[in-house]
């Protein structure tokens, strides 16, 4: 099974930021998310920006959300066309107020991204760039040229200029264009990216080439040594509980199902997944609603903590909970639960799911001992993992 997300997209404006750094030649934008900061920025610019929405979908400015602004007044009355605006299911919440280009004459297409089939990176390139490069890739595939990038060699000026040539670039932008190539490979190697495309790179009227829009998606298992990755994650709009889970130190990912699940250790809870799975064949085919492991040595509050996130995902119809006393013992496993179930009502939380309890390993009797004892009405005991996982499954099915 696959954990969590690995490809983290970010918006334009991120991307403009990251070209920037690596000397990818861009112009000034700055992001904001009120109609009214769209006056200052402009200002900053001299008086005229393009308005564009920050959208982690293509197609923007045909969907209307790309529009120049010749005045501050008019740069505020497009950001208030825009945010807010529904762009393919997306709603806009922030805009960039980027400088307008100079007379754009011709628009190209350059990316990198990992070729996961053919085991390499691949440098795409095409002089027919723009908002169609997609109908281009599709109808006239000829006219982008693909060249696999060894990840030893890299992007030399050297590579990119074979790039460049195997694109037909016209003679007078060929040098800058490849220039260009060579800097977002850098950015490509230096950022961890699984993508990095330039859409369009601009030939404007000076003869310069500049990259108009930009997309980069980052290899989120590289994060550990890209901590300023962290703040480009974009958390709201990523899973809200996988979001809530993380602020609270939980290792959760959210699945497609309806059996809430928490075991203690990754083994176990990747075995519980399966054998959930298994047993939902009987009962109409439910499935597991998420992973969460609570560890080792978890306490109570670790329990609330975890049972709070499941129980707020409304696609969970029952709870298994499925424990092996180890370092932590069952009955503190299970005063665990009964102190969570407790501390959940007194929350106010809606506490009205079933939970089924598995408990085996380190003082396991005593563990059951005490959930009998408490008598929770929505809890059960199931003490083998198949049974349990059976009445989870056939409670989630019966709701
Ligand atoms: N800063 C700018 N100055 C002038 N024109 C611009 C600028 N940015 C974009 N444009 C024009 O608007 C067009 C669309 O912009 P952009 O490429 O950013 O959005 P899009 O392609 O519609 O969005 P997406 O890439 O998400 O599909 C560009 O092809 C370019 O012609
Ligand atoms: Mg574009």
């Amino acid at each position: 099974m696959e954990k969590g997300r690995t490809r983290v997209d970010l918006f334009e404006y991120q991307a403009r930021d990251l070209f920037a750094k690596h000397g990818v030649p861009v112009l000034a934008g700055e992001v904001i998310d009120t109609p009214e900061a769209a006056r200052e920025a402009t200002e900053r610019l001299g008086g005229k920006s393009v308005v564009k929405a920050q959208v982690k979908v293509g197609g923007r400015g045909k969907a209307g959300g790309v529009k120049l602004a010749a005045t501050p007044d008019e740069a505020v009355a497009r950001a208030t066309d825009i945010l807010g605006m529904d762009i393919k299911g997306h709603t806009v919440h922030k805009v960039m107020i980027a400088e307008t280009a100079p007379e754009i004459l011709e628009e190209y297409y350059v990316s990198y991204l990992l070729d996961r089939t053919n085991r390499t990176f691949l440098a795409m390139a095409s002089v027919a760039g723009g908002m169609d490069i997609e109908e281009v890739a599709a109808t006239t595939p000829e006219k982008l040229a693909k060249v696999p990038v060894n990840a030893n060699e890299g992007v030399t000026i050297e590579k990119a200029r074979e790039i460049v040539a195997q694109a037909k670039f016209p003679a007078e932008v060929a040098e800058q264009v490849a220039e260009v190539m060579v800097t977002l490979w850098k950015t490509f190697v230096a950022e961890d990216a699984l993508l990095v495309e330039v859409n369009p790179l601009a030939k404007v009227a000076s003869g310069d080439v500049i990259a108009l829009d930009g997309k980069v998606s980052l290899d989120e298992n590289a994060d550990f040594r890209q901590p300023e990755h962290e703040a480009l994650e974009d958390k709201a709009a990523a899973n809200p509980l996988e979001a809530a889970a993380k602020a609270k130190g939980l290792n959760y990912v959210k699945l497609e199902g309806q059996v809430g699940i928490i075991g203690n250790g990754a083994g176990l809870v990747m075995s519980t997944l399966d054998v959930v799975a298994y047993a939902g064949e009987n009962h109409g085919g439910v499935k597991p609603a998420n992973f969460l492991d609570i560890g080792g040595g978890a306490s109570a509050e670790v329990m609330a903590n975890g049972l709070e996130i499941i129980l707020g995902d409304p696609d969970v119809k029952s709870v298994f909970v499925n424990v092996f006393g180890g370092i932590t013992a069952c009955d503190e496993v299970a005063k665990g639960i009964v102190q969570a179930l407790e501390l959940l009502k007194s929350k106010g939380e809606d506490v009205s799911k079933p939970l089924v309890v598995r408990l085996d390993g380190n003082n396991a009797e005593l563990g059951r001992k005490i959930l009998s004892d408490a008598n929770h009405p929505l809890v059960q005991r199931v003490d083998t993992m198949d049974g349990a996982a059976d009445k989870a499954a056939e409670l989630a099915a019966a709701k």
